[in-house]
């Protein structure tokens, strides 16, 4: 078994020890249970959202689980991110508070509805934004309509309650 590499080897690029020997597992995964269910549908060749009923099924069981009254399933997490910033009238203008560690989609919604994103920090142990580093530019910009989105799903509630007094908040669970 390997000995654990510590934080004064060299970076396993620089031939260090590295302190993952196992490759991760690549993404994405779809189990044989999922890989069947899409298999049906196109043999079923009603592939389109008016022809079969795969989708609303889904946003029906989505929204009784999440307890909402309604959820949209839509092609990609990249769609849903544009969507949720057209619902909340973020547009030109605007600036968006994204963190500086993301899927680039985290910005470029932004921009695709004509918004500014404004990136900020995160914290070195949660990899996440706080209010410690998105209060000082939300207030920066309190003049102008504006949000963040929290990437992944974990941010800390407080965080949250806090930067709602002051901005929009968008959660996005592309990771979840
Ligand atoms: C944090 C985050 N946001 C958004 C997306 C966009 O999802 P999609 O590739 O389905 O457009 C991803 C994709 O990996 C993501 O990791």
């Amino acid at each position: 078994m390997n000995q654990p590499a510590t934080v004064l080897d060299s970076l396993a690029l620089e031939g260090g020890a590295p302190l993952r020997t196992r490759p991760f597992t690549p993404r994405p995964v779809f189990a044989e249970d999922e890989r069947k269910a899409s298999d049906a549908v196109i043999a079923s060749g009603r592939v389109n959202y008016w022809t079969g009923g795969v989708c609303k099924a889904f946003e029906e069981e989505f929204a009784a689980m999440a307890g909402v009254a309604q959820a949209i399933s839509l092609a990609k997490g990249t769609l849903a991110l544009e969507l949720g910033l057209r619902a909340l009238g973020i547009g030109p203008g605007d600036e968006v508070i994204v963190p500086a560690k993301t899927f680039v989609a985290t910005a470029s919604c932004a921009v695709e509805v004509g918004a500014t994103p404004v990136v900020c920090d995160v914290e070195p142990n949660s990899q996440n934004l706080s209010a410690a580093t998105v209060l000082p530019a939300a207030r920066r910009l309190s003049e102008a309509s504006l949000m963040f989105l929290v990437h992944p799903t974990f941010a800390e509630a407080d965080m949250l309650d806090t930067a709602r007094a002051v901005v929009k908040v968008m959660r996005a669970a592309a990771r979840a």
